[in-house]
């Protein structure tokens, strides 16, 4: 997507577990002056179910999991429908609509100390998905019967609202409640 040369691509300037937090940093924010952000790879849905196990198991319910199943075995491998129903496959491997389908390639967001940070994990490659996003595959072509309604669509693949709970009543309960097994790492 990307094709600026960029030094910093190299695997020997990715943080590793053992420097200190402000050398960790640096390299992502070089990335995202590069711009090499919009070429981060994907981790999969899996890497995101650890720390967002609510988001995972909404996701793992709709028709964006299992966008593939709805075709053939011949569809499967004809790039005019995965287009939409597995638009990541060849690149990333990835049979379905996923979590980075639509929130961008996690390689550099998603490790902990960049999630935490709303403003660096946008930086480096985490997108809000928006309504035109969504339209670039439920447009005309796609078989729906009834026109795509954004809110309508948003609330039939709500994978926040549980989320969200979760993380008010951790918030008010006393610190020394331990955050639930799941969002561990
Ligand atoms: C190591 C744990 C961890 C992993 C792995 C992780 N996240 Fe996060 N994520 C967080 C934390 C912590 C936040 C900060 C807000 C919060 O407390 O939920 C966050 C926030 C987010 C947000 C909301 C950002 C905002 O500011 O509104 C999105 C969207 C998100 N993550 C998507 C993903 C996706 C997609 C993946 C997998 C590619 C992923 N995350 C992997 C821990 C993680
Ligand atoms: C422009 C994007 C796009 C392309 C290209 C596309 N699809 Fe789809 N497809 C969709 C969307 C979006 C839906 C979900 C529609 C809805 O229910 O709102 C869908 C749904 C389907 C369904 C399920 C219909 C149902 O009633 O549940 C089948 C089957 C399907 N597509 C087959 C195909 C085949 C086969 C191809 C390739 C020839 C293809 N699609 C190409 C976007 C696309
Ligand atoms: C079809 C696109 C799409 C897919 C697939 C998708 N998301 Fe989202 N996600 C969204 C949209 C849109 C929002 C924002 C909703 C809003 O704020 O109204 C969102 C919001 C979120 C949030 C924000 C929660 C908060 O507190 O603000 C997290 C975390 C998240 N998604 C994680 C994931 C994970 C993890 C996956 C995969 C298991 C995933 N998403 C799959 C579109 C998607
Ligand atoms: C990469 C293409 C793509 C993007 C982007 C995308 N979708 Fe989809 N969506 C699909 C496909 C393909 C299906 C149909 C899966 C199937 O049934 O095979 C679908 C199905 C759905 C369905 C289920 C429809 C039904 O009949 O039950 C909803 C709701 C939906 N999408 C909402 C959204 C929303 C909201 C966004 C944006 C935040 C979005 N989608 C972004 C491809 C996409």
């Amino acid at each position: 997507m990307n094709e600026t040369p960029c030094p910093i691509r190299s695997p020997l300037l990715r943080p590793t577990a053992m420097r200190v937090r402000t050398l960790q940093v640096l390299p992502v924010l070089l990335l995202a002056v590069c711009g090499a952000a919009g070429a981060a790879d994907f981790v999969g849905p899996d890497s995101c179910k650890g720390c967002h196990p609510e988001a995972y198991d909404a996701w793992m319910q709709s028709k964006h999991a299992r966008a593939t199943d709805s075709l053939g075995e011949q569809q499967k491998k004809d790039a005019r429908c995965l287009s939409c129903h597995a638009p990541d496959q060849a690149e990333q491997g990835t049979a379905a609509v996923t979590c980075e389908t639509c929130h961008g390639g996690g390689q550099y967001y998603s490790p902990s100390y960049v999630m935490k940070d709303a403003e660096l994990a946008r930086l480096v490659g985490l997108v809000d998905p928006s309504e035109k996003m969504c339209r670039t595959c439920h447009d005309a072509s796609s078989p729906s019967l009834r026109p795509f309604d954004f809110k309508d669509a948003l609330k039939a693949i709500d994978h926040w609202s549980a989320e969200r709970t979760r993380k008010a009543a951790r918030a008010e309960a006393p610190p020394s409640t331990p955050p639930p097994a799941s969002a561990r790492k």
